[in-house]
């Protein structure tokens, strides 16, 4: 059986990631595109050479042509700038929402009946962006920031636990950035509701919810808080984790229950709009929008996330895009 193609269309930092994850893994051929002549083609063929080391037969190639993304079954879209110290993933609209015109219709051209992973930012505006050119269907365009944004949140609650990550669940829904949602009503650590934990853990119920807020405000801001430190770009390392998580259920049709940017037509009261919600994932790309039922809280800060996104996609049509 011949392996699944994905092209990345961004061979930067989180580019360079994906194509290393996704070739020691197996999961697929890759073909790690960029407008940068040569920069493709030098990270490609440096991982390729650690085939041996890394017990890989995928190919790996880098290319400055989108015709050589032709027959792909996935495209991750990294292409775009990423933001510095002081800036917010909404001060990146103008120059990514260009770049992703350009990209869209590169793809439209080139591997029309691929699914779209988009990751540029501002997401959720991206990944607009990219449906509206690309024309494709719904279900084949969509965003990773969610899975990252759970692992954040996740992360942070195994830490103040003194558990593994790998038994805490933890979602975040909304759009990604500042006025995402984390949904404390629900973080458990195998079953176990986090509240409950850090209740019984300080015996003070005031004190749990006020670790709690904290957890939430930092995974809220988790991003800036690795931009601060890096000083030259944003995170890379675990957002290509998180795609990768979501292309292997795409590839491998697991039908993976997680959080993505994906298009809303009515559920949680949003119509015509991008926005990370529950979604299951397999080979048809979102293969369905999961709703459960948020309380008034819940609702309203979902509600305000969407807003923020509707201005980004406003702000983007008086670019006349
Ligand atoms: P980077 O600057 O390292 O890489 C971006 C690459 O895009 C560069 O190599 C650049 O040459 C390339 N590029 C620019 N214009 C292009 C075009 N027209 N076609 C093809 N390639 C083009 O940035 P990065 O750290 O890899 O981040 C990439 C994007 O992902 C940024 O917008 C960043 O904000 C975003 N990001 C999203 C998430 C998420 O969870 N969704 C997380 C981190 C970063
Ligand atoms: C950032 C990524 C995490 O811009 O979206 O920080």
């Amino acid at each position: 059986m011949s392996r699944k193609k994905i092209a990345l269309i961004g061979g930067g930092q989180i580019g360079g990631v994906l194509a290393q994850l996704i070739a020691s893994k197996q999961l697929a051929d890759v073909v790690l595109y960029d407008i940068v002549e040569d920069l493709p083609q030098g990270k490609a063929l440096d991982i390729a050479e650690a085939a041996k080391v890394n017990g890989f037969d995928s190919k790996v190639i880098g290319t400055n042509s989108y015709k050589d993304i032709a027959g792909s079954d996935l495209v991750i879209v990294t292409a775009g700038l990423a933001r510095k110290p002081g800036m917010s993933r909404d001060d990146l609209l103008t120059t990514n929402a260009k770049i992703m015109k350009a990209v869209a219709e590169g793809v439209k051209e080139n591997a029309p009946n691929a699914i779209a992973l988009i990751i540029s930012n501002p997401l959720d505006a991206m990944v607009t962006l990219f449906k509206k050119v690309s024309g494709f269907p719904s279900n084949r365009v969509l965003g990773q920031a969610g899975v990252l944004d759970s692992s954040r949140f996740a992360t942070f609650i195994a830490w103040e636990l003194g558990v593994s990550v790998k038994d805490v669940n933890a979602l975040v829904l909304g759009g990604h950035g500042d006025t995402m949602v984390p949904i404390v009503r629900y973080a458990n650590v195998n079953g176990i509701p986090v509240m409950e934990l850090l209740e019984r853990k300080y015996k003070d119920a005031a004190k749990a919810k006020e670790v709690m807020n904290a957890m939430v405000e930092r995974t809220k801001m988790a991003g800036g808080e690795v931009v601060k430190l890096l000083k030259t770009g944003s995170a890379f390392y675990s957002p290509a984790a998180s795609a990768v998580q979501m292309a292997e259920a795409i590839l491998h049709d697991e039908k993976r229950l997680t959080s993505a940017c994906v298009y809303l037509d009515g559920e949680f009261g949003v119509k015509g709009y991008y926005v990370g919600v529950p979604a299951v994932l397999g080979s048809n790309g979102v293969e369905r929008v999961v709703e459960f039922k948020l309380n008034a809280e819940e609702q309203a800060l979902l509600d305000n996330s969407v807003n923020a996104v509707k201005k980004l996609v406003e702000d983007m049509g008086r670019l006349g895009l």
